[in-house]
């Protein structure tokens, strides 16, 4: 089912994540990725302020990353046990590609916040849905990571945020469905 990708509704209505533990090479190549990239940057934009970036973490620079999460980690929690670390480790090392989706908000602008915000999210989801269209699988994760400051720190800096780690590859089995809202309830007429 989720192979299916004749059609841009067969398209849209196949993605869906693959859990970033479970994402083998091969990922994108450069010039897939860009093309990911240049999609996810095609994102409505109150104001075309390009309120999010995106930061690749090459595969010799995971390491790299895992050492800046777990010290920002430690500082917070110094008596952080070996698993949690391992955890942390884990979470930078997997899969093959990694995109850091930045929230860049343009503090002058009239746009509000929640509205650069808002299209942060969405640019998101663009490049979960590109990387579909070229046969990959994607995960989009947060975890304690993205709400740390000096995480953050490594990429950007204030008021830019984290809003997610989207890791790419193949995934190493077939994904299956998960449940899916109930339309009755997340859809209605307005009755004025
Ligand atoms: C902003 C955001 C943050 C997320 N963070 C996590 C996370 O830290 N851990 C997790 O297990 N899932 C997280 N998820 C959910 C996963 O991406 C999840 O696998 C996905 O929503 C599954 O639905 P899908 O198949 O429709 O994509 C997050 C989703 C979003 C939108």
């Amino acid at each position: 089912m989720f192979n299916d990708r004749s059609t841009p509704l067969s398209l849209l209505s196949t993605r869906r994540s693959g859990k970033p533990r479970d994402l083998i090479a091969p990922g994108p190549d450069d010039a897939q990725l860009e093309q990911i990239l240049e999609i996810a940057a095609r994102t409505p934009d109150h104001g075309k302020l390009a309120p999010w970036r995106f930061v690749i973490v090459p595969a010799d620079k995971r390491a790299r990353l895992a050492e800046v999460i777990t010290a920002a980690y430690r500082a917070e929690r110094p008596q952080a046990a070996r698993l949690e670390i391992e955890a942390l480790e884990q979470f930078a090392t997997q899969a093959p590609t990694l995109v850091v989706v930045l929230s860049s908000p343009k503090v002058d602008s009239h746009i509000p916040l929640w509205e650069q915000q808002l299209s942060a999210g969405a640019a998101g989801m663009n490049l979960l849905h590109a990387a579909h269209a070229l046969g990959f699988a994607g995960g989009w994760l947060t975890g304690w990571a993205a709400y740390s400051d000096a995480v953050r720190d490594a990429f950007g800096a204030e008021p830019e945020r984290v809003a997610g780690f989207i890791f790419l590859g193949t995934p190493v089995k077939q994904l299956e469905e998960r449940p899916r809202p109930d339309l009755q309830k997340i859809i209605s007429n307005w009755q004025g």
